[in-house]
């Protein structure tokens, strides 16, 4: 079954001022529809291919286009029109399981957060920032992949679109403000959900 771009939860514009209108639609529209029609076509060559010489020259484009559909699907819903504007409940966390963990592992939300864009930063090129979740030791650990690789050795909480497609039409190169930004947007009930369905626990 052919992958479809999902609909964004909230308007194009619903993230302003911290991520604008025109930068929105054209990661959403042309961006992320590029990789799941790219996608698609990969899968497609995928299933018609008769030998595995065929198949293994289609990895990497399998590996890049439905790592960028994977992220940008999750990168969407992990943000929220910002409290701060009256608009929603983009960065707010509230009491509860995830802010348990997150103070229990660095101290403070805005320790977490410096930390995340320290690391996050320091990437090279393209790639994502995460806050994941560590099955094996069952703690929140920030990690990064490069390109459009996706998360596997944890569970995304938090994921971070590091590409200059995601900032540089409103930031410019100045990729530390855009990283001061987002966290104004992040949807952190969503971050929570999915850091209790990983298996997060309420108590530590
Ligand atoms: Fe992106």
């Amino acid at each position: 079954m052919a992958h479809v771009l999902p609909n964004l939860p909230y308007g194009y514009d619903a993230l302003e001022p911290y991520i604008s209108r025109q930068i929105m639609e054209l990661h959403h529209k042309k961006h992320h529809q590029t990789y799941v029609n790219a996608l698609n076509a990969a899968e497609a060559s995928y299933a018609a291919a008769s030998t595995p010489k065929e198949r293994i020259a289609l990895q990497a484009a399998l590996k890049f286009n439905g790592g960028g559909h994977i992220n940008h699907s999750l990168f969407w819903k992990n943000m929220a029109p910002p409290a701060s504007e009256g608009k929603g409940n983009g960065g707010v966390l509230k009491d509860g399981p995830l802010k348990i963990a997150i103070e229990s592992t660095f101290g403070s939300l805005d320790s977490m957060t410096s930390k995340f864009n320290t690391i996050t930063a320091g990437i090279q090129g393209s790639g994502w920032g995460w806050l994941g979740y560590n099955p094996a030791t069952k703690t929140l650990e920030i990690v990064t992949t490069a390109n459009q690789d996706p998360l596997l050795s944890h569970v995304p909480i938090i994921g971070v679109d590091i590409w200059e497609h995601a900032f540089y039409l409103q930031y410019l190169n100045v990729k530390a403000d855009y990283l001061k930004a987002i966290w104004s947007v992040i949807n952190f009930e969503e971050a929570e959900k999915r850091y209790l369905e990983a298996g997060g626990s309420a108590k530590l």
